[in-house]
């Protein structure tokens, strides 16, 4: 084939191919055969195997994902992503649409709009001139992470649309049911904890450093909403997006006036199960672009819109027996085993019993039937026992005398509800503390589950918290555990890698699960002391000053902080952290190694992109920002409006002067 005639075929091939990919996961129609489609799409690889220019971005091979990266960048938005008001009555439904006219002043019904709320993970996409250049996870609202890679694998997200300007995109990652099933069997044949639900599988698979492994897992994305004004109402950006050939959920309906949405709102929450998606309540929206304007927001919420949340769907099963977990404190707690039911959209069989009293007050037996829900969509427990069905000879529950997972004699601790096992080195301890060590508001070391840790654990891999990160030196034996295939295996230390360079010092804090030390007291005391490594070269006597100059950090925090950095097992463990490169994350900056390394950026002037995100675009890539060109500045980078004093400054000092389009290409050249 000579050259005009590649391009022109391969044009076509990615223009066919994403014509495909639309029917299939945007339309739910498809147009040719499994077959055919893999036929066009090996054609297509042929042809950039031989012609490696044409592999571009947004050619749909792309889709399979890029190499690993090595941490997510952290994206600043100019238009803050908000969260919804919750509603969890019809009164406090009834009370938004009277705020909502008494805030328009007027007395016409206004138009809403109805639609789904979708359980999954939000998501902001933006294209620019067609193209698909930039996608970021929510985070705060204000900052969220750099997922474009990963996003790009979603086959429902067109990698080219028919806009020239620019725009902003809201919405969720979903996953199906049906596929969320289909992933849980593989991951438990495989030995791994189950997705407890599909926000978290959307979230998760979303933040793998590898797009790869994100390109296999069955994501779709559905938009509801777009930053910039297509049209004047929320109903006719909708329909906008649609005809672009964006992917949104078409399950909106306009009503005018509240009884009307009331109406759709009924209809909704007994049709919502046959979506093959999950749902967790319904968004009622002002329609109107202008009247939203009108109305404004609070710091937290849009004054325009409310979620309205089903309640948790509650069923009956049985109890098969009563057993007692262990936990980070000791505290044992009791669980029922149950005959596993189906329940808002996943498959139960244990729920909590919270306490012994809690078991004694409702009287529950092995062999009862119980009403079952789940608290906050999550976590099961049980509501209350059906006596009409108790079978004969049940007998009441015994508290255990002994820890189950160490055989110590418990303990009942004064005035407290709970039994305790006092076995600081119980093996049943120190799996509820690595789990809460590494779930995601501390270290958030993904893949690792409760099957997992309990092999660690049995194996000896893992002693105490600081050995997670010694796992990278321990494959082999990794490797040995029940149903661990190398893949597993480079997915988990990919996860530890993470966590070990990545994380916030007040994460790390969280994870320690010190008494009183909860997520936000750790963040006071982060804002004082910056590292683990600071905190531990405290004397007594400075670092209990540093507390109490803490407003909020009482005498019971400070001395949960303080005893354990004295006592001696205790502290030796934190000292193993460091020795085994736990780096918090503001460490860790200071530190990187990357293809900037050596260069340092003065940037000055308007640039087209927020000056937080050049800026960490290049702290990333370990270069470092000099606030004024001095002496040693390798580059100032010059946006518009540029003063005369920088550039003398930078010729004067020797520093070189580059654009943002050169900046650009110093960002994106390889190691
Ligand atoms: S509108 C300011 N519409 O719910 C408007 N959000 O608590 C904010 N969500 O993280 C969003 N389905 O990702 C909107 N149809 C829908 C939604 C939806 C799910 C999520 C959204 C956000 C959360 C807000």
């Amino acid at each position: 084939m000579s050259e005009p005639t590649f391009r022109k075929r391969h044009a076509e091939l990615c223009r066919v191919l994403e014509e495909h990919n639309y029917r299939y996961y945007v339309q739910d129609a498809p147009s040719v055969s499994d077959a055919e489609y893999d036929r066009l799409f090996r054609e297509l690889v042929a042809l950039e195997t031989e012609q490696p220019e044409l592999r571009t971005q947004d050619s749909p091979s792309q889709r399979v994902g890029v190499t690993p990266r090595e941490g997510f960048v952290k994206v600043r938005r100019a238009v803050r992503m908000y969260s919804l008001d919750n509603a969890f009555s019809e009164d406090e439904l009834r009370d938004f649409d009277r705020r909502v006219r008494e805030g328009l002043g007027r007395d016409h019904l206004p138009d809403y709009v109805a639609e789904p709320k979708l359980d999954g993970a939000s998501i902001e996409v933006t294209y620019e001139h067609g193209a698909l250049t930039l996608a970021s996870t929510r985070g705060d609202g204000e900052t969220g992470e750099d997922v474009t890679a990963n996003i790009r694998t979603i086959r429902s997200t067109p990698l080219r649309i028919a806009h020239a300007g620019k725009l902003t995109l809201r919405g969720e990652v979903v996953i199906h049911r049906e596929d969320l099933a289909t992933i849980n069997e593989a991951r438990v044949a495989r030995g791994e904890e189950p997705f407890a639900n599909p926000r978290n599988a959307a979230s998760g698979s979303l933040r793998l450093l590898d797009a790869r492994l994100t390109a296999e897992r069955p994501l779709r994305v559905l938009f509801y909403d777009c930053v910039e004004r297509l049209a004047k109402s929320h109903h006719g950006t909708l329909v906008k997006l649609a005809e672009l050939g964006l992917p949104t959920h078409r399950k909106e309906r306009v009503c005018h006036g509240f009884d009307e949405a009331l109406h759709y709102i009924h209809a909704f929450e007994r049709t919502r199960h046959a979506l093959p998606y999950e749902t967790d309540g319904v968004v009622l929206k002002l329609d109107s672009l202008e009247e939203r304007t009108h109305l404004g927001q609070t710091s937290r919420f849009p004054r325009w819109a409310i979620a309205y949340k089903f309640a948790a769907e509650r069923k009956e099963t049985k109890v098969r027996a009563i057993v007692a977990d262990v936990g980070r404190t000791g505290a044992l707690t009791p669980v029922a085993e149950l005959d596993p039911i189906a329940l808002s959209g996943t498959v139960v069989s244990r729920a909590t019993l919270h306490n012994l009293d809690n078991v004694r007050s409702k009287d529950v037996r092995v062999g009862d039937s119980v009403l079952v829900e789940k608290a906050g969509e999550i976590i099961p427990q049980v509501i209350e026992v059906n006596l009409d069905k108790r079978p004969d000879g049940a007998v009441p529950w015994l508290s255990p005398t002994h820890c189950p997972a160490c055989a110590s004699p418990v303990k009942r601790i004064d005035g407290e509800a709970a039994l305790r096992c006092p076995n600081p080195s119980c093996p049943g301890r120190l799996k509820a503390a690595i789990f809460y060590f590494t779930r995601r508001t501390a270290m958030d070391v993904d893949g690792l589950g409760r099957v997992l840790i309990d092999q660690l654990v049995e194996s000896g891999l893992v002693r105490d918290l600081a050995d997670v990160f010694t796992l990278a030196n321990k494959r082999a034996a990794l490797l040995d555990l029940d149903r661990m295939a190398a893949k597993s295996v480079d997915g988990l230390l990919n996860a530890i890698e993470l966590a070990r360079i990545g994380r916030s010092f007040d994460r790390l804090l969280t994870g320690l699960g010190l008494p009183h030390v909860g997520s936000v007291v750790a963040r006071l005391i982060a804002e004082k002391i910056p590292d683990l490594a600071s905190l531990l070269a405290m004397d007594r006597e400075a670092l209990s000053a540093q507390l109490a100059a803490l407003d909020r950090i009482g005498p019971k925090i400070a001395e949960s902080i303080l005893s354990a950095v004295e006592d001696p097992p205790q502290r030796a463990m934190l000292e193993k952290l460091l020795k085994v490169g736990v780096q918090t994350e503001s460490q860790h900056k200071q530190q990187v190694v990357g293809p900037l390394t050596g260069s340092s950026f003065c940037i000055t002037g308007t640039l087209k992109k927020p000056r937080e995100e050049v800026a960490a675009d290049i702290q990333t890539r370990g270069g470092e920002i000099h606030s004024s060109v001095k002496k040693g500045t390798t580059y100032l980078v010059t946006g518009d409006k540029v003063g005369r004093t920088k550039i003398e400054a930078a010729e004067k000092k020797g520093a070189k002067i580059i654009d943002e389009g050169a900046l650009e290409r110093l960002l994106t050249q390889e190691a």
